[in-house]
């Protein structure tokens, strides 16, 4: 029996016993009650119409329920939670699909279609029992363990709702649990049933392992059972090595699953996250052995950029400014170690500065990620030039606010200056000023910007043009 403080319980308990049904808590709510995480996202089952109870809570807490028939479901928001109200179902499956074959049932039917013994605990809200853990699947004991296991058979549990398989290893890195053996193999024998999720739920289940603590967890357990090369082939691509004359290139999988951990010690930002995991997304591609050099992965980082676009789109994530942030990180990841590498000038920072613009400190956060060398000599020097390339980035940056910099003369003022019709030779001006910027041969001050540009103008517009 626990201590269940929270009154709206109470208040669901009361209209189940007017109404002469049975109402529990069950699910999510109950296995994070137990491991001291915060839910807000309740789910009450009712031996009978949950829709019914919903209505009544509503009209008495004065809140909204929305309604829906077709799922024999209700829902309401009271204060920050949102409270899903449903009758205990019976489901079967079909073999071509996620949609089940619905009847009422016992509150065990309905534990028992649920995907984790760790999910499939309840609360009971009457009074005559309030607050007693029903488990009839020793839940609590793998969640003492941490263990996921499906309350039925895996092969049944898997194959009625193949998301499932994803959700284990989601929830393995979430939680930091282990996939029992025989769930973890019946994973393996099911793996090609995810041809059937929509890519949609696949791509919310890889949004919160990329959120865990150390995301590398999951994308490991996805290799182990086979899965990755099914969701995630570019990915699973990144694997293995090669050698030619004894010289092997690192495997780029690790490196990758290293970074993004990396990156996960240092910051919450999930497209951050993302940019982590495909930095190195074209190594596969763009790799060459050369025999003066070795293993060389030219251009991986333009390549990358553009299969960003790709692997948004086929896995549906958003198509806009947050894709653009993560081509832009993977383009110029490279950018700020090379800078480190050769002698940091004040205009190959100024130029760092211009194309990162406000994502300055994510790309550096990412490129730090990105020294994962077991060599600690050559991991301390790499940390040393970065340490000079902060401080030049915050003088030059302090110094002539390029950050977010727009060259004070503009296309439109030149045309107005001179006359000029929309032409070549505007924009050609327009760069060299720009260009004189970055290279700090004027500051960036419109005065500078002006007087070049007159003296530009004398050279390269045509007499014929100037009126
Ligand atoms: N469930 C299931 N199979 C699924 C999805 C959900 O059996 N494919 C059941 C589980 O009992 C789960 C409950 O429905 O606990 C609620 O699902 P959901 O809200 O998606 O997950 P939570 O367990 O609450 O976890 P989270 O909020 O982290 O997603």
């Amino acid at each position: 029996m626990i201590q269940l403080n929270n009154s709206i319980f109470r208040t669901i308990g009361e209209i189940a016993d007017e109404q002469g049904v049975k109402a529990y808590v069950i699910g999510g709510f109950v296995r994070d009650y137990y491991l001291h995480r915060e839910c807000k996202d309740i789910d009450v089952v009712v031996i009978g119409s949950g829709i019914a109870i919903a209505e009544i809570l509503a009209e008495k807490v004065k809140s909204k329920v929305s309604i829906f028939k077709n799922f024999g479901t209700a829902m309401l928001r009271y204060k920050d939670m949102e409270i899903e109200f449903v009758g205990a179902r019976k489901e079967s499956y079909r073999k071509d699909s996620r949609k089940p074959v619905v009847e009422d049932g016992t509150l065990e039917d309905d534990q028992n279609r649920r995907d984790f013994t760790v999910n499939a605990m309840a609360f009971a809200l009457n009074k005559e029992n309030y607050g007693e853990l029903l488990d009839p699947f020793k839940g609590m004991k793998d969640l003492d363990a941490g263990i996921l296991r499906t309350p039925l058979d895996p092969d049944i549990t898997f194959s009625d709702d193949p998301l499932r398989m994803i959700r284990a290893v989601r929830f393995a890195t979430q939680l930091d649990f282990e996939i029992a053996p025989e769930t973890f193999e019946a994973i393996k024998r099911n793996r090609e049933r995810i041809s059937i999720v929509s890519k949609e739920r696949i791509t919310t289940e890889l949004d919160k392992i990329i959120m865990s603590k150390k995301p590398s967890k999951g994308f490991l357990l996805f290799d182990k059972c086979g899965l990755l090369e099914l969701i995630f082939p570019e990915l699973s691509a990144l694997k293995g090595v090669e050698v030619i004359k004894g010289k092997a290139h690192k495997d780029n999988f690790f490196h990758t699953l290293k970074v993004l951990d990396n990156v996960a010690e240092k910051s919450d930002e999930l497209w951050l996250r993302w940019a982590a995991l495909l930095h190195d997304i074209a190594k596969p591609r763009t790799k060459a052995w050369e025999e003066s050099i070795g293993w060389t992965f030219h251009g991986h980082e333009v390549v990358g950029a553009k299969m960003v676009k790709n692997i948004f789109r086929s896995m549906k994530l958003p198509m806009n400014e947050k894709m653009k942030y993560v081509q832009k990180l993977v383009l110029l990841h490279l950018r700020p170690i090379a800078l480190s590498q050769e002698e940091v000038t004040d205009s190959a920072v100024r130029r760092l500065l211009f194309e990162a613009g406000d994502d300055i400190d994510d790309l550096m956060t990412l490129c730090e990620a990105d020294i994962t060398s077991g060599n600690n000599a050559k991991v301390r020097i790499y940390m040393r030039n970065f340490e000079v390339v902060r401080t030049k980035l915050k003088e030059i940056e302090e110094k002539d606010r390029i950050r977010n910099f727009q060259p004070p003369i503009d296309g439109g003022l030149i045309m107005k200056t001179y006359n000029l019709p929309p032409c070549s030779i505007v924009g050609e001006i327009k760069s060299a000023i720009k260009e004189a910027i970055l290279d700090g041969k004027i500051e960036n001050d419109y005065e500078q910007a002006y007087a070049l540009m007159e003296k530009l103008a004398e050279t390269m517009i045509p007499k014929e043009l100037k009126s």
